[in-house]
């Protein structure tokens, strides 16, 4: 039998992304300070916390978006600069551009690797043919309705085949019927493609439907409270929400948040 002996940057599917003393401040005032984080891949993982306590901050250091002042993050091993990151922001409608089609807003990650219009067209075809998706693509952003935006958003994020996907609260400008729509397509494209998704919520039971786990964070300087899981089987459908077991988890990261909030 091969005796194989990890080396210190081997990752294994629990340790794919690895924060370790991260440390970030801004003007002085101490957001993470010593802060570490595994997280497994394969997985979508809920951030939860209170209003200002780095939420956003996090995976935009985890997406190497913005620099840490100290520490070390990798993804499957290597450093930020090396992987490969889909990036969904809070204000989506700002985030498409104007005025080009949805096709080549959500090919637009390809043109800038190089790949040549013809092949570009094919591989977002090929999407939304994978996940099962009706889009007008010759038709602007401003002819969509929320959702439909934000779904060319998600599109957008994922079409160059990223190693995470990070969203930041991508329900929080979508009406009911909306945000049914989206969690459905992203559960969708998770359960095809097992892409490791992390997504930023402020809303618990967002933060809870669609996730394997929940990360709970304090008020600043921020630590990880508790990491719950939350072990229901996929499709989660909009009944989920009745789901003993939902109520239950929900239950459970409401108690640990009003704790945290009465310290
Ligand atoms: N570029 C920046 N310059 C100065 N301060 C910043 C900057 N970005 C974030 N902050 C501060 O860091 C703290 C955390 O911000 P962040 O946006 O990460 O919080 P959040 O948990 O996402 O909050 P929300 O729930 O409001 O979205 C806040 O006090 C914010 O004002
Ligand atoms: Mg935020």
């Amino acid at each position: 039998m091969l005796n194989i002996i990890p080396s210190p940057t081997m990752t294994t599917t629990a340790d794919f992304i690895q924060v370790q003393g991260l440390c970030k401040s801004f003007e002085g005032q101490v957001l993470y300070d010593d802060f570490d984080l595994t997280l497994p891949q394969g997985q979508i993982i809920s951030i939860f916390g209170p209003n200002g306590c780095g939420k956003s901050t996090l995976i935009n250091l985890m997406s190497g978006l913005i620099p840490m002042d100290r520490g070390q993050i990798t993804i499957a091993g290597k450093p930020l600069r090396r992987s490969r990151i889909g990036y969904v922001f809070q204000n989506y409608r700002e985030t498409l551009f104007p005025w080009i089609s949805a096709l080549d807003n959500i090919a637009y990650p390809l043109r800038v690797q190089g790949v040549p219009p013809k092949e570009r067209q094919r591989r977002v075809e090929q999407l939304l043919a994978r996940f099962d998706i009706k889009l007008d693509l010759r038709r602007y952003p401003y002819q969509f309705s929320g959702g439909q935006q934000q779904l060319i958003a998600i599109l957008r994020a994922v079409v160059a085949e990223p190693d995470v996907l990070f969203l930041d609260e991508p329900f929080s400008a979508l009406d009911f019927e909306m945000t049914l729509y989206i969690r459905e397509k992203l559960q969708e494209v998770h359960m095809e493609s097992h892409l490791t998704t992390i997504v930023v919520s402020h809303d618990l039971e967002d933060a809870v439907y669609l996730a394997d786990s929940i990360l709970l964070l304090s008020k600043r300087p921020t630590r990880l409270v508790q990491q719950v899981s939350f072990a229901l089987a996929r499709p989660r459908t909009p009944e989920t929400i009745v789901d003993p077991e939902f109520v239950r988890v929900k239950s459970q990261c409401l108690e640990i948040f009003r704790e945290e909030m009465r310290r």
